[in-house]
């Protein structure tokens, strides 16, 4: 289906017009939200999330930061290569096809780019999993059965065997929701491309890293035998 563009001077959106409306600027603005009285704001892994609760939202809005070494100079700008090449665009278009393809991702809402000159900046708006704690946060207050570490890798198999390459998979970005299904979240720099047990690796590896940094941080209940189920669930399913 054909997803309507909006273009005002230097700003264009993407957006889903039965969940969004009338793709106004002001509803990329967080001080439009936070001076109604219907947003709360929290520290995401990068910046700023607010979340969006009125009587028609449930909404998460997120401007896309830098991070690493740039960020110290240049917080949030990018190099504009094209509208389909925008962290927003790309973020959304991928979450409508995973959407799309039955995985539990956020529905996209709406996208947004403001380009000056050579520059951009970026905003994405998604339907909030309402409820969501992060395996991070579960894991500090107690572990996970068995069964519910083959449900991870199961559900990364899902993900992997459409060729769903996640950029930074970790222990924040993976959530429950309050029937404890599992959901993916930031496909900020994600592509689907050919299924190759190399990337699928390394990936996994990613995750594994992140769990051992936060035992050894805050002490969460995590150890082999967990990984061990999950990996064991992931590969069964998976046909390299
Ligand atoms: N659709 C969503 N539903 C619920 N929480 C969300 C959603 N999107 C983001 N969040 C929350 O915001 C945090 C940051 O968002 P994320 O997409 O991971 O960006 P980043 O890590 O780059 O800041 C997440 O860890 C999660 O707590
Ligand atoms: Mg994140």
């Amino acid at each position: 289906m054909h997803t309507p563009i909006a273009s005002q001077a230097e700003n264009t959106i993407l957006y889903e017009p039965s969940l969004f409306g009338k793709p106004e600027q002001q509803l990329f603005d967080p001080d439009y939200w936070l001076a109604r009285n219907v947003a709360t704001s929290i520290e995401g892994g990068r910046g700023q999330v607010i979340f969006i609760h009125d009587d028609q939202r449930n909404w998460v809005l997120r401007h896309y930061h830098r991070g690493g070494f740039i960020a110290k100079f240049n917080q949030d700008r990018y190099l504009w290569q094209g509208a389909e090449a925008t962290r927003s665009f790309r973020e959304w278009r991928l979450l409508a096809k995973l959407v799309d393809l039955d995985l539990p991702v956020p529905i996209p809402v709406a996208a947004r780019y403001v380009r000056r000159g050579i520059s951009y900046q970026a905003d994405l708006i998604t339907q909030e999993i309402i409820g969501a704690k992060s395996l991070a946060t579960l894991l500090q207050k107690a572990s996970l059965s068995p069964t519910q570490w083959q449900y991870i890798g199961l559900t990364l198999t899902r993900f992997h065997s459409h060729g769903v390459q996640h950029a930074d998979l970790n222990a924040h970005n993976i959530v429950f929701d309050e029937t404890m299904t599992m959901h993916l979240l930031d496909f900020d720099r994600g592509v689907i491309r050919a299924v190759n047990q190399g990337w699928i690796d390394q990936v996994l590896q990613r995750l594994l890293r992140s769990l051992n940094k936060l035992k050894v941080q805050r002490s969460i209940h995590f150890n082999m035998n967990d990984w061990r189920q999950l990996l064991t669930a992931h590969h069964k399913q998976l046909n390299y």
